[in-house]
């Protein structure tokens, strides 16, 4: 009798406390419920259509967030406050604020930034490896690790909202946004959307260190084919497909994004067979809204709406009645754009015109109100300002680095010339990327094409050779590949130029002059030689392989060069596996795992290890 009457008590406990913690959930739900309806019944259409404008800072006056009740800001890659470091960024994000919080129901502006690898628009924060490195980890776990570290580098800078993680297949390598994939494997990006979802957003929006983030590019951006996109190229070109292959490959990826809970979708530049994305409304509200259930903020790409056939104003009901609830006008006039004022006007006609019905309005607010309210911007709308000097620590540093050591790929080791020796080991370090941190950070990064030089704190791979060395005298940096014949083994740290977006597309993947002057200077040397490819991508290789000793894929490794190092010297030993196929020859792109008589050069997959 005892024993039932105790475990009666436990049962009565917890059968209480289920209601009491879904009668305070309920009772919260229909609190915040309450609290957005009545808001939005006190609204008027200019403060509705504010809510929906998004608008970069260097276009917009502070006098007019509250003049035309804009609802969010933006940095687009490179739109950085005058001083830019972490305290200037929450100073400027909260002038913003301050501006908003001014007008007639106060309602908190949402402030958003391309953190892609990192808070990478400021100086000193971590630079990670572009997502096509992160793919050869096939490491969800740390993508979720590096997702948080980059999450608190954001909040502690007061901004709300990243643009990632960027979910694109990408099936074609000489698309200048490849590097930005996770892989041309749509089974590894699924593995990785949700973590990513969680390490940005954690369980439940409005945590602290956490922030906002937003799946992109919905869909088919990494799909498009060659000779259809912008000047002839394939960025924001079309995708042809039919629709179990764009879901299999373009849309699957979003299903544990949305199941993770993720704020927000970004709508894609591209076309699928024919029709532009940002126009679909049976892609952003048949699938992403009405399938998926999603309840967050669909926003459109930058200028997105404006490539959609018909005038501006077109434009505008187009996408606003395809699913888009919040436009990055955003306001670009220098680049061709149109101002946010020209926006607002055109807008406003719509919808007192009705061609833009006022329940699509309500629903797009409402949508972005609730993430503000979830975000807790209306409860703490300033920077939280103990986090500031969050940003570039130590323990954010280590992770990177592991990263890097993950993400790197041995593809080539011949005489067991790796891992390299700390001592009694001559050791010439030559080639363009050796020494340059922008280099090896690559686009989106403090600019949005990216830069050369040393652009931000970091350690290049050659700072890490001579810091791993034992005796820094034994190793000689030689950039163009003299003084070959003193040392026992040469390392060539080769790649591309920072790129982005369209600017990378390429018609040829091939190594750079320069680069192959470099190579043929250290063939004649007849030393053995560990080439190091710092690229967005493959390249093709083919005809200077036998010549390579030992080859390691490196990719966009970011400010830690010390995480290749690690696994030069064998303190960590390999483990990364492809993300993409590597293709023998041009005329195999595209090439995929899959793919009818699949030959490449290296296989989807593969990595070897010491
Ligand atoms: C860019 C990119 C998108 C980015 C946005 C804001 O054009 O397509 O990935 O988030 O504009 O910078």
């Amino acid at each position: 009798m005892e024993r039932i009457t105790k475990k009666n008590k436990i049962s009565k406990i917890l059968i209480f406390i289920f209601f009491a913690l879904s009668f305070s959930f309920s009772e919260n739900q229909s609190i915040k419920d309450q609290f957005i309806s009545d808001l939005l019944e006190k609204m008027t259409l200019e403060e509705k259509i504010g809510q929906m404008t998004q608008v970069d800072r260097q276009f917009i006056e502070l006098s007019d967030i509250n003049e035309y009740f804009i609802g969010s800001i933006l940095s687009g890659g490179g739109s950085t406050p005058e001083v830019n470091e972490a305290k200037a960024w929450a100073d400027m994000v909260d002038q913003y604020q301050q501006e908003a919080l001014k007008t007639r129901l106060k309602i908190p502006i949402i402030y958003g930034i391309d953190a892609v690898h990192g808070h990478n628009n400021v100086k000193g924060a971590i630079i990670f490896p572009h997502n096509i490195g992160l793919g050869c980890m096939r490491n969800p776990e740390l993508v979720k690790q590096a997702a948080t570290v980059t999450a608190e580098e954001v909040a502690a800078t007061g901004i709300h909202w990243t643009f990632a993680p960027c979910l694109a297949v990408s099936r074609d390598e000489r698309w200048g946004r490849a590097y930005e994939s996770f892989s041309e494997d749509p089974g590894l990006v699924t593995d990785y959307s949700a973590a990513a979802i969680k390490g940005y957003q954690g369980n439940s929006l409005g945590e602290k260190g956490k922030i906002l983030s937003c799946a992109k590019h919905f869909a088919g951006d990494g799909g498009t084919l060659w000779g259809t996109g912008l000047k002839g190229k394939i960025d924001r070109g079309n995708t042809i497909l039919n629709e179990d292959e764009f879901r299999r490959i373009h849309v699957e990826p979003y299903l544990p994004a949305i199941d993770a809970g993720v704020g927000s979708i970004m709508a894609s530049f591209n076309s699928w067979n024919g029709e532009k994305v940002h126009g679909k409304k049976d892609l952003l509200t048949g699938i992403i809204k009405e399938e998926l259930g999603f309840e967050g903020i669909i926003v459109s790409d930058w200028q997105g709406i404006d490539e959609l056939p018909g005038d501006y104003k077109s434009d505008i009901i187009a996408g606003i009645n395809a699913g888009i609830d919040m436009v990055m006008v955003p306001g670009a006039v220098p680049y061709g754009g149109e101002s946010f004022k020209i926006f607002l006007k055109l807008f406003k006609e719509a919808v007192l015109e009705e061609s833009i019905l006022m329940s699509r309005i309500d629903d797009a607010v409402r949508r972005i109100l609730t993430v503000k309210y979830d975000m807790g911007l209306f409860e703490h709308p300033m920077a939280d300002r103990t986090q500031v000097n969050n940003i570039g620590t130590d323990s954010h540093r280590e992770v990177a680095r592991q990263c890097v050591r993950e993400s790197l790929v041995l593809l080539k080791n011949e005489n067991s010339i790796l891992p390299l020796n700390k001592e009694n080991q001559k050791i010439t370090v030559t080639g363009s990327h050796a020494d340059n941190l922008g280099y090896q950070c690559g686009g989106w990064t403090i600019t949005w094409q990216g830069d050369s030089g040393a652009i931000t704190d970091g350690t290049t791979i050659f700072q890490g050779i001579i810091t791993t060395v034992s005796d820094p005298s034994s190793v000689i940096l030689s950039e163009n590949g003299e003084n070959l014949l003193d040392a026992d083994v040469v390392i060539a740290i080769i790649g591309e130029k920072p790129y982005a977006e369209m600017e990378g597309d390429r018609e040829e993947l091939i190594i750079d002059k320069n680069d192959l002057k470099l190579l043929k200077k250290i063939k004649e040397s007849g030393k053995p030689v560990a080439v190091i490819l710092v690229t967005g991508r493959p390249l093709i290789i083919t005809p200077y392989l036998d010549d390579w000793d030992a080859l390691i894929a490196a990719w966009l490794p970011g400010t830690e060069g010390e995480g290749v190092t690690d696994v030069l010297f064998g303190d960590y030993i390999p483990t990364g596996k492809l993300s993409v196929s590597w293709p023998k020859h041009m005329n195999q792109i595209p090439i995929n795992i899959g793919d009818e008589n699949y030959d490449p050069l290296f296989e989807y997959g593969f990595g070897l290890s010491y």
